[in-house]
């Protein structure tokens, strides 16, 4: 296994960017690199109807259904080099120590999973498990163009609305950087994930009244913003004192203007939780109490990861030495969508280095826990594909 091949990847890929949102020319010249590096490999390189490229190591019965692993290529703006592009090259590593057997094991890359560019998310394996909203196409990114348009500029004709993943994955396992600080201070390089908890996203609008900054009176102002502030500090409150993490981390003001009173707020709240049905619950009350219109946006119920892929996982961590530890995953993946379609899947965690930092160009994690993690996926698909 050669950890230095996979680090230099990782370096080229960010070379391209740090910022490659999904469906645009970055991620597109992503997964032009990413397909050259499965040819090299000697896979049967192939992609789909949402682009999601495929690297195949031929097995002697097609008829089987394969064995897969892989993550994404798109990131989040000024993203980091692991977050995605870990679980992709670490598979193309992971599957060339493989020797061919009776079933294909197959390296996949999805598009969009941040869905930063279009909200939602998991764009890829969505479309593959049949599980896009029915106006998914006609959304907009901020510059007006909509999913199909991004689509088609790749030359990517509209997905059948029913995906296509038509048994052909036995299993889904999926690398990832961990992406929080647990790791670090089990002092513990390897996890084995239970289950990606529920993810949320929910548009909470403020309405006030418009008004001369300067004199209007204090008292009987209706500010937005007051009101989406008091909104903000309560979900916090909410979170420190439960299983639930919250962010805000997008925020119109309308009009906009320094001397103006906000007539409008509108913010994004990204919600998750083990128990997200109740959680969202709390979070409407909290939104109605400071007078804010809730619409959910996007909505990921708990996926438990499968007894099976995990046994696998956590007896190659076993057979390298290392203890093993199962943690839950509180970042939202592509193997969520693949679980809830019915795909036995589960995830390998590698140890966050610069304190757990994730989302952010100095996200890190060290090439010994990497090496580590690269030679434990291969163990499991080996099992997995046996
Ligand atoms: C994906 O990175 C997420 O937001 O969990
Ligand atoms: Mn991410
Ligand atoms: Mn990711």
């Amino acid at each position: 296994m050669d950890a230095d091949r996979v680090f230099a990847r990782l370096e080229e890929l960010y070379a391209i960017g740090s910022n490659r949102p999904g469906l645009s020319d970055v991620e597109q010249e992503a997964h032009r690199l990413a397909a050259m590096w499965l040819d090299e490999a000697g896979l049967e390189v192939g992609r789909d109807a949402a682009g999601n490229l495929y690297g195949r190591l031929l097995g002697s019965r097609p008829d089987l259904p394969e064995v897969w692993s892989g993550s994404h290529l798109d990131t989040v703006p000024a993203g980091g080099r692991f977050d995605g592009a870990l679980g992709v090259v670490g598979a193309i590593e992971a599957v060339a120590e493989l020797e061919p057997g009776e079933r294909t094991v197959t390296v996949v890359a999805f598009r969009d999973e941040e869905g930063v560019r279009f909200g939602g998310g998991c764009f890829g394996s969505r479309a593959l498990c049949g599980r896009l909203d029915p106006n998914e196409l006609d959304k907009r990114d901020a510059d007006g163009i909509t999913v199909g348009e991004a689509l088609a500029a790749l030359e990517l004709d509209s997905p059948p609305p029913g995906g296509w993943l038509d048994g052909r994955a036995r299993c889904f396992v999926e690398l990832h950087i961990e992406q929080g600080p647990r790791l670090l201070t089990m002092g513990a390089p390897l996890a084995v994930v239970t289950a990606i908890v529920g993810t949320s996203g929910t548009r909470v609008t403020f309405s006030g009244k418009a008004g001369h900054a300067g004199t209007t009176p204090m008292a009987g102002r209706s500010d937005a913003l007051v009101a989406a502030a008091g909104f903000v500090l309560a979900v916090n409150r909410l979170a420190l004192d439960g299983d639930l993490v919250a962010t805000v981390g997008q925020l119109e003001v309308a009009p906009g203007a320094a001397n103006v009173i906000p007539e409008r707020v509108t913010l994004t709240l990204d919600a998750r939780a083990t128990a997200i049905d109740a959680a969202l619950q709390a979070v409407d009350r909290l939104a109605a109490e400071c007078s804010g219109e809730t619409e959910r946006i996007w909505l990921y119920e708990p996926a438990p990861m499968d007894e099976r892929p995990r046994a696998a996982l956590l007896d190659a961590v076993r057979a390298l030495g290392v203890a093993p530890v199962e943690m839950d995953s509180r970042a939202g993946h592509d193997a969520a969508v693949l679980a809830q379609a019915g795909v036995p899947s589960a995830m390998l965690f590698v140890r966050s280095g610069a304190g757990g930092v994730s989302h952010r160009p100095d996200e890190w994690s060290d090439p010994d826990d990497v090496a580590l993690a690269v030679h434990a996926l291969s163990r499991a698909l080996a099992t997995l594909s046996g």
